[in-house]
């Protein structure tokens, strides 16, 4: 089993698909590994260090993916970029298929057998492959650590003989993931923090990590979370009601960290601009929804505007990847983890079985052809 790891083709992506640790871990399997010249650089990776757990280094990615049986990848190349592919090869990556059907039929035309990590399912199993997970986690983590870096004043209260200086409030909205791991992380700052969700269990997670949980707590919410453990799109009347607290809390908020999602839809508009204008200047907010439509009217993607009155409504692109190498080392054991249940354990003979769930689920193009359920009609 051949293994090859090209450079991102992304120059904003300082991710890497593996990691000396993950390195290491194929060679035991049995498995050669290419890993494409400087590929790890911005994660703090050097060629040497992939060298030293077994890797070999390739100048150009026609030669990392030679005669390569699994391409491991963060993003979806473009198809060009697999020139010399071997036909029925893996490409194992975050594919970003919806909306991006044209790249996905060059990939299978390419031969690719191209998986989408970001379609594993989330269950038991599966878990330690759960790539949204562990992206979504970096992210609620540096979406803070860049709000306390764009924020004026200190997160914890201190005490000083120049005078008292009071904690930062936070607020947190949408506790998903990235949510919980952004009250953590704002916690462990000193911050006072609050956070709202749609979803009733949210409520015992809120409280667990010593934040307050603030909101509409009606009949609707307590049915807001789907079998799947999603938020559902709620209701006028709902979203009236969520946004007169959000409004009378908001004001007086030092930082806002928005993160709510919903499946298939674009991101909830939790804040207008008439909530920004009533917040202090020098008030941050981080909208790490933006890639998908936004939580904050104002928020724009890759960008920080400051409002009228004052406000910083951050748009950062790709946070996880602002935290690159550990975000780096938390995907790649994603792959890793996943790869390793195409290796029979005794025998280290690479088979993909084609019937698993979680191969069924992610498989996305196979003998040149768009082969996931969820694209029918391409198909
Ligand atoms: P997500 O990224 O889809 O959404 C983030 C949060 O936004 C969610 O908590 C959602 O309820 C909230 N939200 C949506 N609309 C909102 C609104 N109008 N107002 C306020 N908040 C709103 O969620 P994520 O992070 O993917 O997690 C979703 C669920 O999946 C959680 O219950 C999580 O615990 C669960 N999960 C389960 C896993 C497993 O079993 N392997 C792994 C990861 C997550």
């Amino acid at each position: 089993m051949r293994i090859a790891v090209p450079a991102e083709n992304d120059p904003s992506e300082h991710r890497v698909a593996a990691t000396p640790d993950t390195v290491k871990r194929f060679v035991a399997l049995g498995a050669e590994v290419v890993i494409q010249a400087g590929a790890g650089l911005k994660s703090g990776i050097l060629d040497a260090d992939y060298k030293a757990q077994g890797a070999t280094i390739a100048d150009t990615t026609v030669d990392t993916i030679r005669d390569a049986d699994i391409v491991l990848q963060v993003r979806r190349p473009p198809a060009d970029a697999l020139e010399g592919l071997k036909p029925g090869a893996l490409l194992i990556a975050v594919l970003d298929p919806y909306g991006h059907i044209d790249a996905l039929k060059a990939l299978a035309e390419r031969g690719a057998s191209a998986f989408a990590m970001e379609l594993m399912p989330r269950i038991t199993r599966a878990q330690s492959m759960d790539v949204l997970s562990s992206q979504a986690n970096i992210a609620g983590y540096r979406a803070v650590i860049d709000a306390a870096a764009e924020f004026g004043r200190a997160m914890p209260m201190m005490m000083t003989a120049a005078g008292t200086v009071p904690a930062a409030k936070v607020f947190i909205m949408g506790v998903g993931v990235a949510g919980l791991q952004a009250i953590a992380t704002a916690r462990r700052l000193g911050a006072i923090v609050t956070a709202t969700d749609v979803r009733p269990a949210t409520k015992e997670q809120v409280e667990s990590l010593g934040a307050k949980f603030i909101a509409v707590e009606n009949e609707e919410f307590k049915k807001a979370e789907t079998s799947g453990g999603y938020a559902k799109e709620m209701s006028d009347d709902y979203k009236k009601a969520q946004a007169e607290l959000t409004a009378t809390h908001i004001s007086k908020q030092d930082i806002v960290i928005t993160t709510a999602l919903i499946p298939g839809r674009p991101a909830p508009r939790l804040i207008t601009a008439a909530m920004v204008e009533s917040m202090r200047a020098g008030s941050v907010i981080i909208d790490l929804a933006v890639e998908r439509g936004g939580n904050c009217e104002l928020s724009k993607p890759g960008e920080t505007v400051v409002s009228s009155n004052g406000v910083k409504i951050v748009g950062n692109l790709n946070v996880a990847g602002r935290l690159a190498s550990t975000a780096s080392a938390l995907y790649a054991k994603n792959l890793y983890t996943f790869v390793e249940t195409f290796v029979d354990k005794k025998t280290k003979a690479f088979n993909v079985p084609w019937d698993d769930e979680l191969v069924k689920a992610t498989l996305l193009t196979k003998d040149g052809k768009l082969v996931h359920p969820n694209f029918p009609d391409a198909a």
